[in-house]
């Protein structure tokens, strides 16, 4: 089945429909899902297209849910697809032969809607980031490192704990080594896949804001000073609940205002953290200034808005109109510089936008929004 959206597709193999029904409903804001009563529809299924995922409980029939599981892994020899193995109770003795036979991760009943949702992005990620192991070491590095002080961020922001900037600064040095040699391809594509939108918009952020910095000129400081900027730009974004965040089509008023406080939410967190340099902290505050005055939080105008902060602003909204979402394909970059070099004439320094319009037309940036 063809969705027009950039969901994955989650399959459950369940011949309970009842249970297969509260899972499917639990996951279906984030994932397209297809249920299977029976394997014999599952297995022609497999032959035109595998699912990024499958639930599968021990609830199966005409098969047992380990041979399943086995079948599953000879069809997919380079173990992509990621299963996951829906146990009876915690004592399930399938636990362990799911897991031989090939189960990325286990959930037992009774388990929480948090739980379930967890079990697969967390599953999710681990596959994407698996694949990562196979890039080359400057490529491998960039991500894993920028994935592992993004996590550390997330565990630690609602408690307020600070991070030691100089650990984000030497974990985005292999990222400003990649833009350097102008091999970031396999960066933006190691992300597109990411469950977690936030990192992974993060991500893109900084990435492509060094890459606005190399093409300015910057040195190897001052990237990485964009590339930190860009990595925790949005952290108060982890306190938004996730029904505004991945809200399709519009925000209420309300909901907008809720939205807008991600801004001071960041700003929060990164003033615990004391050695946050001075440009890092305007990247995060004024990313959402506009020229005409019209932005948020402060309303800055013109020549208050400082040049990375419009730097910013430009890799913001080409990463915000770019970006694959649960609910949208992501635009195509020729629309989305035809947006931001007509219609946000007053909002953009259109200085930075043909600046950053000349890298985007750098063929390997359109392949990696197009793909
Ligand atoms: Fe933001
Ligand atoms: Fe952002």
């Amino acid at each position: 089945m063809k969705h027009s959206n950039s969901k994955r597709d989650v399959w459950i193999i369940d011949a309970d429909t009842s249970h297969s029904g509260k899972v499917s409903k639990a996951l279906q804001d984030l994932y397209n899902i297809d249920c299977f009563e029976n394997t014999g529809r599952l297995f022609e299924e497999i032959k035109k297209g595998s699912p990024a995922a499958m639930l599968i409980t021990g609830n199966t029939s005409p098969e047992n849910c380990v041979d399943i599981i086995h079948k599953i892994r000879e069809i997919d020899q380079k173990q992509e697809i990621v299963i996951i193995y829906i146990a009876g109770s915690e004592i399930d003795p399938k636990i362990e032969k799911s897991k031989q036979a090939g189960a990325n991760a286990t959930l037992s009943r009774p388990y929480s809607k948090q739980a379930l949702l967890n079990t697969v992005s967390n599953s999710l990620n681990q596959a994407v980031e698996r694949q990562w192991d196979a890039l080359p070491e400057t490529q491998k590095n960039a991500l894993k490192q920028s994935s592992s002080i993004f996590s550390d961020i997330s565990n630690v922001i609602s408690s307020g704990q600070p991070v030691e900037f100089n650990s984000v600064k030497d974990n985005c040095q292999p990222l400003v080594d990649a833009i350097e040699t102008g091999d970031f391809l396999s960066i933006l594509d190691g992300v597109k896949n990411h469950d977690d939108y936030t990192y992974a918009h993060s991500m893109r952020v900084a990435t492509l804001l060094t890459l606005l910095g190399h093409e300015a000129g910057f040195n190897n400081d001052e990237q990485l000073l964009l590339s930190s900027g860009g990595l925790v730009h949005d952290v108060g974004k982890m306190m938004i609940p996730h029904e505004i965040l991945n809200k399709p089509g519009r925000l209420t008023d309300e909901e907008f205002e809720i939205m807008k406080s991600h801004v001071a939410e960041t700003m929060t967190y990164l003033d615990t953290c004391d050695d946050i340099p001075k440009g890092v902290r305007i990247i995060a505050e004024q990313h959402h200034e506009k020229i005409d005055g019209t932005g948020y939080p402060h309303n800055l105008q013109g020549k208050d808005l400082n040049e990375l902060a419009r730097m910013a602003a430009v890799v913001d909204v080409f990463s915000a109109l770019t970006d694959r979402r649960v609910y949208k394909e992501p635009m195509p970059t020729e629309k989305a510089i035809k947006i931001m070099t007509e219609e946000m004439t007053s909002h953009l320094d259109q200085h930075f936008v043909k600046m950053f319009e000349k890298i985007a037309y750098d063929a390997k940036v359109i392949q990696s929004a197009k793909t």
